[in-house]
């Protein structure tokens, strides 16, 4: 049965390397891929899309309220079955637009809808791209999953010599093949992730809780999409509104996320606790608000059950990870959770520290294994924290295979 042929979406905006776009197609075809390319009209002042359609062989999406005689909606057809979409070059305009959603032609649009892994090549004059702007709009896609290939120094269409330059049509071809490998590396696996905090109320209107907004286990979640996997999340409360792909179990107490722990685990062949569960929780709820001159005889504190621990019990040929918190003693602590939960590895780190880890972007981790490896990263967004996280779990799965 013959296989069918990968797809690529390259849309084409209007910088002076627009040329390179040409061999970009080649490129792809060489490697067996189908391209389809998407232009925004001042592209297409530069280069006829005529070309772009003889050398890719198909169709070229410029306008969106063209007759075509066909029913179907071009942007919404396209980005279907699309396995990457690649913007080579592109302008600090289409990323500006990317950012803020703004979808007012073919490209945007095609954006808008695409589910695939997204890849992003600039090409433009080094103040430009080097401007506080087009810097932070970088930033901003990069944390919401957007790969980019960063562009050459060299000499410039404008006549200046900097950085701008659209990286070589091969580089940007072997990365964007690299992308779509990554883009199915969990398929058929079932990734199961915890996040958020859980909740105890002690009467209807109290609770407590422990510090944690989710966002570590939400990008581990969506970097296990990325990757191909079916992903369930079962989160505590956050703010945080997953992609449509991922499966949202909601949950308020520990209990309640052990009950659903519990009825996912079966189905599942990764699981990583990032959830910040109550190791306390009352004795019993009051029905109705405490007065506070009876709270002493009201509130007794009793121990939750270990949700991990219990995983550990009956964990088989799953991966189970777990994360640690700790103030102190680093190593030690999260070496011991690692051996009494029976994990394949922990993610630790310093909550003392107020740059990292607890509601903001960024963390710095230190991974360990039970036979005592260990992998420290840098400072560095979650986002990215999520793909060395999911980079091990790949290495395990392929040293288990092989
Ligand atoms: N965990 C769990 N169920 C609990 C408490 C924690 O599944 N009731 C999980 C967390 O999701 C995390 C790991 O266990 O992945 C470690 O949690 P942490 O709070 O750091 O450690 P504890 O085992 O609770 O120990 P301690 O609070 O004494 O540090």
């Amino acid at each position: 049965m013959e296989v069918p042929k990968k797809i690529i979406i390259l849309g084409v905006t209007s910088s002076i390397s627009i040329y390179k776009a040409c061999e970009i197609i080649r490129e792809f075809q060489k490697e067996g891929l189908d391209v389809h390319v998407v232009m925004t009209k001042n592209a297409s002042r530069l280069i006829s899309p005529r070309l772009f359609s003889t050398l890719s062989g198909n169709e070229v999406l410029l306008d969106l309220f063209e007759e075509t005689g066909s029913p179907s909606i071009s942007h919404i057809t396209l980005t279907q079955g699309a396995d990457l979409l690649l913007v080579a070059p592109a302008t600090a305009n289409i990323i500006g637009k990317f950012v803020s959603g703004v979808a007012d032609d073919a490209l945007s649009t095609v954006y808008m809808a695409a589910d695939c892994p997204v890849v992003v090549a600039p090409a433009m004059n080094e103040r430009m791209y080097l401007h506080r702007s087009t810097y932070k709009n970088i930033q901003r896609l990069k944390s919401a999953g957007v790969k980019f290939i960063e562009p050459d120094k060299g000499y410039l269409a404008c006549g200046d010599e900097g950085l701008g330059r659209l990286a070589s049509p091969r580089e940007i071809v072997k990365k964007c093949l690299k992308f779509i490998n990554k883009a199915t590396s969990l398929n058929h696996k079932c990734v199961l992730v915890t996040a958020g905090p859980t909740r105890e109320f002690f009467d209807p209107v109290r609770f407590i809780s422990s510090r944690s907004s989710g966002k570590m286990g939400f990008e581990l979640a969506e970097e296990a999409l990325r990757r191909g996997a079916e992903v369930i999340l079962i989160s505590g409360p956050s703010h945080i509104t997953p992609h449509r792909g991922i499966k949202l179990i909601k949950v308020q107490t520990a209990k309640e996320m052990r009950t659903e722990v519990m009825r996912s685990f079966d189905q599942a062949d990764i699981v990583m606790m990032a959830a910040a569960v109550s190791d306390f929780t009352f004795n019993t709820k009051a029905k109705q608000k405490i007065k506070k001159r009876e709270l002493s005889k009201n509130i007794k504190l009793g121990r939750t059950q270990d949700i991990l621990a219990e995983l550990g019990r009956k964990k088989g040929n799953k991966i189970l990870i777990g994360f640690a918190a700790e103030t102190e003693d680093l190593k030690k602590n999260a070496l011991e959770k690692v051996k009494e939960k029976n994990l394949d590895f922990i993610v630790a780190n310093d909550v003392s520290k107020t740059d990292i880890g607890f509601d903001s972007d960024e963390n710095k981790v230190c991974i360990y294994y039970k036979s005592g490896k260990s992998v420290l990263t840098d400072k560095k967004s979650k986002l990215e924290i999520s793909q060395i996280i999911l980079d091990e779990i790949e290495d395990i799965i392929g040293e288990k295979s092989g």
